[in-house]
């Protein structure tokens, strides 16, 4: 083998290892190692899909190496006899590609009616509401409004009623199941049953302006116990301005003067709408749709500048002194 051929093969094989390796990795967003039944329908189709595209691939690779050997040019050798159709040939290469083609159909079809059919029976309903850039999340039947951060039992099926408030998005959390379109003036549904705990990424998967890449969200499955104490906690009111002191009441005062009163809601404190529902805001793990941590430093860069942290973001920069920032990250803080 000669250099030029050894580097190919040497590049080819490196290739190879790259794209293998793609596949193995637990990586938060691959579909490849789902955690829901929807997420387990696709990728079960994925696999049956791949399998007959490794057939197809196996078939038509075979018969090219076996022309090429047989039917190399070589010195000496009269030119190939010319053939002119071959009624058998051109009826099998017709049907087996429309017989492989229907073993691909009959699968998607059957998933696409499966996933797309009516919600399980006693379902939890949760309103999602796409804007530029959050998530909205509202459980209608447990009087909880929350943002970025959806809360499911695991082992319960849970169907989401989803619209947009400005533009179409798309809602996508990967390992639980497909992305689906969430547009203005239309309810779309997606229903899933998550089978296992832990905190699954997604993202809005439709290009819908500047921020699209950061309009990121959670969905956080618990079991029914640590599920069933999170709505407890989300239905108890935080501490009004009567009880608050010090640094607390301070950032209330703060959150009252500044106007973010205008755009947000706190239980018993504010009634805003066009923003996040901050009222248990400091039991989320992250703020600005999954874009910075929920810390005090997190919270104090966003507040700081909005737009600088997510261009195009519709809060304003609220002018305040530092001191008011931390008076007002420390009363977030306590909203958990
Ligand atoms: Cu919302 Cu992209």
């Amino acid at each position: 083998m000669d250099a030029e051929k050894r580097t190919l093969v040497g590049v080819a094989l490196a290739s190879l290892a790259v794209v293998l390796a793609a596949c193995g990795g637990d990586y938060p967003q691959s579909t490849l190692h789902p955690t829901a039944d929807f997420g387990s329908e696709i990728d079960a189709l994925y696999r049956t899909i791949v399998w007959w595209a490794l057939g197809v691939f196996v078939v038509v690779e075979t018969a090219l190496i076996i022309a090429i050997l047989k039917f190399r040019d070589r010195p000496g050798a009269p030119a190939p006899r010319h053939v002119h159709g071959s009624t058998l040939l051109e009826i099998s290469w017709t049907l087996a590609p429309a017989v492989v083609l229907i073993f691909i159909a009959v699968p998607t079809i059957r998933t696409i009616f499966r996933t797309d059919g009516a919600p399980p029976e006693g379902a939890m309903q949760v309103e999602v509401v796409g804007h530029q850039w959050w998530w909205e999340f509202r459980y209608p039947d447990l009087g909880i409004v929350t943002a970025n951060e959806l809360r499911v039992p695991a082992g319960e099926p849970v169907t989401l009623v989803m619209t947009s408030a400005d533009v179409i998005h798309s809602f996508w959390a990967p390992k639980l199941g497909g992305k689906r379109d969430v547009m203005p003036g239309r309810s779309t549904r997606i229903s899933f049953t998550p089978d296992s705990v832990g905190v699954f990424f997604g993202q809005c998967a439709e290009f819908c302006g500047e921020s699209h890449a950061n309009m990121r969200m959670r969905v956080v499955v618990e079991d029914s116990a640590g599920f069933a104490a999170w709505v407890e906690r989300e239905r108890t009111a935080p501490p009004g301005a009567e009880t608050l002191t010090g640094d607390l009441a301070r950032g209330l005062e703060v959150f009252r003067t500044k106007g973010c009163m205008a755009c947000h809601a706190i239980e018993g404190v504010a009634a805003g709408v066009l923003g996040p529902n901050l009222t248990h805001v400091g039991s989320r793990g992250t703020i600005a749709a999954g874009i910075l941590p929920n810390t005090a430093e997190g919270l104090a860069r966003w507040i700081r500048d909005p737009a600088g942290e997510k261009p195009g973001s519709l809060m304003p920069q609220m002018p305040m002194t530092e001191e008011e920032l931390a008076a007002l990250v420390a009363y977030l803080q306590s909203l958990n």
